[in-house]
């Protein structure tokens, strides 16, 4: 029998004490573009700050302007960099903070 279940996106975070970090986030190519994205962030945002984090960290390839705009969108901020921190291809990683 045939399924047509698929996952449509995913989102991968850790907490310690006060601190969150989004590790993980995708949606697949043919569900983009219709707001999963921001639901994603919303809900992990919103699951991190219920245990307790006040600021919450990730990383994110420097040209990877759809994610970089998704999580301008909400409210993270610039804090450093990490040279060639990516493989294949190599690329720095911007390291962005929001303060919950
Ligand atoms: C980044 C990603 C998760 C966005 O998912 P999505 O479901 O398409 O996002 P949404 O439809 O909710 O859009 C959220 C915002 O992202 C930005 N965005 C998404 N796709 C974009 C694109 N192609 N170009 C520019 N901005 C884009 C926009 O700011 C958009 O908000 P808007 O529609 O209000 O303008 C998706 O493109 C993806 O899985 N990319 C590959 C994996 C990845 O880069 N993960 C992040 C690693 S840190």
């Amino acid at each position: 029998m045939e399924s047509v279940e698929q996952v449509a996106g995913y989102v991968v975070a850790i907490d310690a004490a006060d601190e969150g970090e989004i590790l993980n986030l995708a949606v697949a190519p043919q569900s983009r573009r219709h707001g999963l994205g921001h639901t994603l962030v919303r809900r992990v945002l919103e699951a991190l700050t219920g245990r307790g984090a006040r600021a919450i960290y990730l990383e994110v390839r420097e040209s990877n302007a759809p994610a970089r705009r998704l999580y301008a969108t909400h409210g993270f901020r610039e804090v450093g960099r990490r040279q060639q921190y990516y493989r294949r291809p190599v690329e720095d990683a911007i390291v962005l903070r929001l303060d919950a």
